[in-house]
């Protein structure tokens, strides 16, 4: 595991910005392209706003990138609360990535079966061995969940099923997310935190013992792939190392 800590917010998306177009640019040395899992929330907004300004802009060949996400909210696309709408408001409606090569959760079906869906995306995609994401961003709330993995969920100990929907109480609303075992299969998985609110959690999550009923995070350990977290000041204050 690899710990990054940068002074802010501006600075932690700047180099996640470098970080990734330095990982696009080898692996397509090897490969004609890039399958990449955008994840939720506000801290990816300021790291897509990057990426979708020179010299990212110019740098990084948006038509060989293929887009997945991590989770998503169960609302509408043009819906506020829509990761895939706010990775298309801060990224991908600037830049060119074909249409057929980003793979939204289809909100518009029932939870299971958007659910359904996406798990038969990845099978035409990557075959039935599984996904193998080159690169999957994730973020960590404030209460150690990642993915739409939260504390205290059946879904946190999946190990069969790719994909899942749930009614998650405290939220009063459906998630979709990939399962723990899929992202682990991943060449390069990728944390972006920040602030104080981050703090005690990321020191759980790193450095507490394993509990990932309390913090889901911990579920996240690829078996091959390396593991960066990328952390501000605010979020790294509690860590002993
Ligand atoms: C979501 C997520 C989620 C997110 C964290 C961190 O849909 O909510 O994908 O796992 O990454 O909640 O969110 P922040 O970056 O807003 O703290």
């Amino acid at each position: 595991m690899q710990l990054i800590v940068t002074k802010n917010p501006t600075d932690l998306a700047k180099q996640a910005a470098d970080f990734i177009a330095k990982r696009i640019k080898e692996v397509l040395k090897k490969k004609d392209r890039f399958t990449i899992a955008l994840s939720g929330g506000s801290t990816p907004k300021a790291l897509h706003e990057l990426l979708a300004k020179s010299p990212y802009r110019e740098q990084i060949p948006w038509a060989q990138l293929h887009v997945f996400w991590g989770d998503e909210r169960y609302v509408p696309i043009d819906d506020e609360q829509s990761n895939a709408g706010m990775a298309y408001d801060t990224l991908l409606g600037h830049v060119y990535t074909p249409e057929d090569q980003i793979h939204v959760w289809r909100t518009e079906l029932e939870p299971e079966a958007a659910a359904a869906d996406y798990d038969k995306i990845l099978h035409e995609y990557f075959g039935d061995t599984g996904p193998t994401f080159d690169l999957v961003l994730l973020g960590m709330g404030d209460d150690g969940h990642t993915l739409s993995l939260f504390p205290g969920t059946e879904v946190v100990h999946e190990q069969t099923a790719w994909t899942k929907a749930y009614f998650l109480t405290q939220q009063n609303m459906y998630r979709l997310t990939l399962t723990a075992p899929v992202v682990n299969r991943a060449s390069c998985v990728a944390f972006l935190v920040a602030g104080p609110k981050k703090a005690e959690p990321l020191k759980e999550v790193l450095e507490g013992e394993y509990n990932p009923d309390k913090y889901p995070s911990q579920e996240i350990k690829p078996t091959e792939g390396e593991l960066i977290w990328m952390v501000d000041e605010k979020a790294a204050s509690l860590l002993a190392k």
